[in-house]
C-alpha cells in the first residue's frame, strides 16, 4: 500500500496531510533515512516522528473496560474509544468492539479491525464462552442453577429459550455465571427473572482469556497464543 494511503488509513492525519508529512521528513526508516511516497519499506521499519507505526492492520486488543464507559464511537459522555490511543478511533478498516459492555458492567472487552476474526468470536458456532463474576442484591434463593442449566429458560420478550448456562456459587449474593451466547443485557435479564437484581457485574473471561496484567482502563495488544486462547475453555476456578 502507498505510503500515504497507509498512514492515513493508520489516523495520522489527512493524504494531504500524510504528503506534507513525508514532504518535511517526518517519515522515516529505523536509520533515519526520510521516506518518500512510493517506498516500499515493511511496517516494522517504518517511523512517523520518530515513533514506530501504530500496529498494522490484524489488530486485536483486550481492554479492562472500567465502569462507567460505553461501547460506541459517539455517544455522550465516557466512551471505551477514549481509553485507547486517539488515532485508533478513526482507523481504517475501523476497530470495532467484538460484542458489547453495558455502561455498568466492567471487564473484558476485545476490540478488532479484522472482520473475519470478529465474526469467528461472535459465531454461535464457535461457542466462545464468557465468565461473569456477578454480585447479587438479594441472596440466591436456590434453584437458578438448575433454571440457568436448564436450555429451557425464557427471558420476556424473546422466542428462542436460553443456551444452558453454567451457576458457580461462591457465597449467597456471589456467583461466576458462563454463558454461551451472548443476548442483550443477558446477566441482568437472567436473574431479574428470578427475582433478583445485579448490582456488580465483571466480565472477568472471553474463552480461556482473561485479564491477567491488566488494571482497570488498560489494554494490550493480543499475541497469536493469547487469541488462540479465546476458543479455548476458560480455567475451572475462573483464574
Ligand atoms: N450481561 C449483561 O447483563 N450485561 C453485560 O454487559 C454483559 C452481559
Amino acid at each position: 500500500m502507498r505510503l500515504v494511503k497507509l498512514l492515513a488509513n493508520l489516523g495520522y492525519g489527512s493524504r494531504k496531510e500524510m504528503q506534507t508529512a513525508i514532504r518535511h521528513g517526518w517519515v522515516t526508516d529505523r536509520e533515519g533515512n526520510r521516506l518518500k511516497a512510493d517506498a516500499r519499506t515493511a511496517h516494522e521499519d517504518i517511523l512517523f516522528d520518530d515513533e514506530p507505526l501504530d500496529p498494522a492492520q490484524g489488530v486485536v486488543l483486550l481492554l479492562n473496560k472500567p465502569l462507567g464507559y460505553t461501547c460506541s464511537t459517539k455517544d455522550q459522555g465516557r466512551l471505551v474509544y477514549d481509553l485507547l490511543p486517539d488515532r485508533f478511533r478513526v482507523r481504517k478498516p475501523v476497530l470495532s468492539t467484538i460484542g458489547r459492555l453495558d455502561k455498568e458492567t466492567s471487564g473484558a472487552l476485545l476490540f478488532t479491525d479484522d472482520g473475519t476474526f470478529l465474526h469467528r468470536v461472535i459465531s454461535p458456532k464457535s461457542e466462545v464462552p464468557k465468565v461473569y463474576e456477578v454480585t447479587l442484591d438479594r441472596p440466591l434463593k436456590g434453584d437458578e442453577g438448575i433454571l440457568f442449566a436448564s436450555g429451557e429458560m425464557m427471558l420476556e420478550s424473546e422466542v428462542k429459550p436460553l443456551k444452558p448456562a453454567d451457576l458457580e456459587v461462591l457465597d449467597d449474593t456471589h456467583v461466576r455465571l458462563t454463558l454461551h451466547e451472548g443476548r442483550y443485557h443477558q446477566v441482568r435479564r437472567m436473574f431479574a427473572a428470578t427475582g433478583n437484581h445485579v448490582t456488580a457485574l465483571i466480565r472477568s473471561h472471553i474463552g480461556g482469556l482473561g485479564l491477567t496484567g491488566l488494571d482497570e482502563g488498560e489494554w494490550r495488544l493480543l499475541s497469536d497464543a493469547d487469541k488462540d486462547a479465546i476458543f479455548s475453555a476458560p480455567a475451572a476456578s475462573g483464574q
